[in-house]
C-alpha cells in the first residue's frame, strides 16, 4: 500500500475512535419532553438494560437511558428511575458505588426502583419485592414512595464466563422478562408523577 493511502487510511481509523468516544452516551429520545427523566441501569448480561429501555418506551420513549458505567451526570434530571439485575442478592458493584457516592442528589427525584432477577423461575411475590426493593434498593438510593418493580430476568448461558456458565449449567437457559410489563411500569411511573 501507498504511504499517502496509508496514512490515510489511519487518519480515518483516528477519527472513527473519536467518534465513537463522543457518541458513547446514548440517547433515546423517540419524543422530547421538557420532564427530564432518567433511567440509570447497573447489569452484567443486558437484561436490566432492555428492561430500563423498554421502561422508556412505556412512558412514551421521554427517558434518556444509561448503563451507570457511563458514570451520567444526573443534574439536570428532576426525575429519576433507578433498576439493577440481581447476583447473589446484591446490584452490580458499580450501581453500588454510584448510589452510595450519589445518594443525596438523586434520592429526592427517584420515582421508580427496578430488580431484574432469576428467583429461581419462580414468580414473582410481595415479600420478594419487599425484600429486594423496600428494604434493599429504596434504602441504598435514599429514596421514598417511588414504584417498585420486580421483573423475572433470564440466563444466556454464551455471554456468561466459563466458570460462572458451569455453576449456572443446573438453571439452564431462559428468558422471563417480558416488554409490555416493563412498557406498563413505565406507564405508571408516569402516571405518578
Ligand atoms: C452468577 C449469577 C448469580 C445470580 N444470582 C441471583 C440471585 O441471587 N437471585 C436471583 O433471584 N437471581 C440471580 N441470578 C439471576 C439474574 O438476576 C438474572 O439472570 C438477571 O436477568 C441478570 O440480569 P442482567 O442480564 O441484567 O445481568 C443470578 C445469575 C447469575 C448468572
Amino acid at each position: 500500500m501507498e504511504r499517502r493511502a496509508f496514512l490515510g487510511l489511519g487518519l480515518t481509523g483516528i477519527g472513527a475512535v473519536a467518534l465513537a468516544k463522543k457518541g458513547m452516551a446514548l440517547e433515546y429520545y423517540p419524543n422530547p419532553s421538557d420532564k427530564k427523566w432518567a433511567v440509570v441501569y447497573g447489569t452484567w448480561c443486558g437484561t436490566a438494560r432492555d428492561a430500563g429501555l423498554w421502561i422508556s418506551e412505556g412512558m412514551g420513549g421521554i427517558a434518556d437511558v444509561f448503563d451507570v458505567r457511563e458514570n451520567p451526570d444526573l443534574a439536570k434530571f428532576e426525575n429519576i428511575i433507578i433498576g439493577s439485575a440481581i447476583r447473589s442478592a446484591k446490584v452490580t458493584p458499580e450501581l453500588q458505588a454510584f448510589l452510595e457516592k450519589n445518594q443525596s442528589a438523586i434520592g429526592p427525584k427517584v420515582r421508580g426502583l427496578y430488580i431484574v432477577c432469576g428467583n429461581m423461575r419462580r414468580p414473582v411475590t410481595p415479600e420478594l419485592t419487599k425484600q429486594l426493593i423496600t428494604d434493599y434498593l429504596a434504602p441504598l438510593c435514599g429514596a421514598k414512595d417511588a414504584a417498585a418493580r420486580v421483573f423475572l430476568g433470564r440466563v444466556t448461558p454464551r455471554l456468561l464466563p466459563p466458570d460462572i456458565r458451569e455453576q449456572m449449567k443446573m438453571m439452564g437457559e431462559y428468558d422471563n422478562l417480558k416488554r409490555p410489563d416493563c412498557m406498563a411500569f413505565g406507564e405508571e411511573i408516569l402516571g405518578r408523577a
